[in-house]
């Protein structure tokens, strides 16, 4: 049986370079590796909507920006499905089935589940629909029979919750369902990419994102800023490199041919770090030679995102045929689940029969 690759993001903003190193990059190999039979991103509307339902236009307005964020990165359409979540009512019609097979004690163990709840103050009551898109996430990943979830390692209680899923189901009601894997970012840095103040998590609210769709004059400003490492006061001071931003940068984005390319007089990456760590190193030159990669690697993205911004409707039709493409294939699993549950009653002829018969003979 071939590989099949099924992931996603909620569609709340605009994607940051954070997506890029933990995934988007990651994606773009895996459908150019020519190694997987079938590529699934969906766009996560009903998903984003279980903690945004009080505010549908947020996610409404985002779906095009995460789409032309695919896009500008290199997803092709021609290879990888592109869809949205809520066009498919599969998705739901499983999850009803699956929500028997999870007790509510089993979620409120799921730490990514339990960070939410606190983040979003829905301690005191948590909406339903939240509560159990652990279990909608189940569906999305089985209804494609994905083998392969490339998704950040705070998705790792998700793919965890959709394996037991699974293993129940196929105990309970006989093989019909894939037992997918999880594959994760390369490295710590492109697991966990900071935000340019230091600060643990990108995000829109703290503004310290550099997104994909930044003008190039904006890339530059924000990484000229960059927290670095506050001891390191003139050039000649030792440097340090945890929690230096600028270096975590680097690793998430660092190439040796950038080293050919911008700063000759470098070997490596570990070369550079040891020469800040010793002294007479400064931010600039390591800022200026960050830029220079990010630039490198945004410019690309930015001139695909400006010629698919001038034909948004011509977007929305392929994540229209996208999310057809994605119905078929998960209808098809959804029979599956129903014929291994015997609930596809018109189709069984045999039962039927059997049926007929014992009301003849009485
Ligand atoms: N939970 C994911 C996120 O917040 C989005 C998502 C929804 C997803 N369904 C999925 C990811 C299925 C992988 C597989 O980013």
């Amino acid at each position: 049986m071939g590989k099949i690759i099924l992931t996603g993001d909620r569609p709340t903003g605009r994607l940051h370079v954070g997506h890029y190193v933990g995934s988007l990059r990651r994606r773009v190999e895996l459908q150019n590796s020519g190694e997987y039979e079938k590529i699934f991103i969906m766009i996560a509307d009903a998903q984003a909507l279980t903690d945004n339902f009080e505010n549908p236009e947020k996610v409404r307005q985002n779906i095009i920006e995460v789409a032309l964020d695919y896009l500008s990165c290199g997803l092709d359409p021609a290879v990888s499905t592109l869809f949205i979540q809520s066009q498919i009512p599969e998705l739901t019609e499983l999850t009803f089935y699956y929500m028997n097979l999870v007790t509510v004690s089993r979620l409120q163990r799921n730490p990514t589940v339990k960070a939410e709840i606190q983040m979003r103050n829905f301690e005191a009551s948590i909406p339903v629909g939240f509560f159990t898109y652990p279990i909608s996430q189940a569906s999305d990943i089985t209804a494609f029979k994905a083998t392969t979830v490339p998704v950040g390692e705070d998705q790792l209680p998700m793919i965890e919750q959709t394996r037991e899923i699974v293993r129940k189901f196929n105990s309970i009601y006989g093989e019909a369902l894939v037992e997918p894997d999880v594959l994760l970012p390369e490295n710590e840095a492109c697991m966990r990419l900071p935000g340019i103040d230091g600060k643990a998590k990108m995000s829109k609210s703290l503004g310290n994102c550099i997104y994909l769709a930044d003008d190039p004059e904006d890339v530059r400003k924000k990484i000229m800023s960059m927290y670095t490492d506050p001891l390191h006061l003139m050039v000649s001071d030792p440097g340090h490199l945890e929690g230096n931003t600028v270096f975590t940068y680097l690793d998430a984005f660092c190439r040796p041919e950038h080293f050919e390319r911008y700063l000759p007089e470098y070997g490596n990456l570990d070369e550079l770090k040891a020469h800040y760590q010793r002294g007479g190193l400064g931010d600039v030159k390591v800022k200026k030679f960050l830029n220079k990669i990010m630039q490198e690697v945004l410019e690309p993205i930015r001139a695909r995102r400006k010629e698919y911004e001038k034909d948004i409707p011509a977007v929305y039709e392929i994540l229209k045929a996208g999310s057809e493409k994605a119905r078929e294939e998960a209808a098809r699993t959804l029979e599956d689940v129903k014929a291994a549950m015997r609930i596809n009653y018109f189709d069984d002829q045999e039962m039927i029969r059997a049926q007929a018969d014992r009301y003849e003979r009485n």
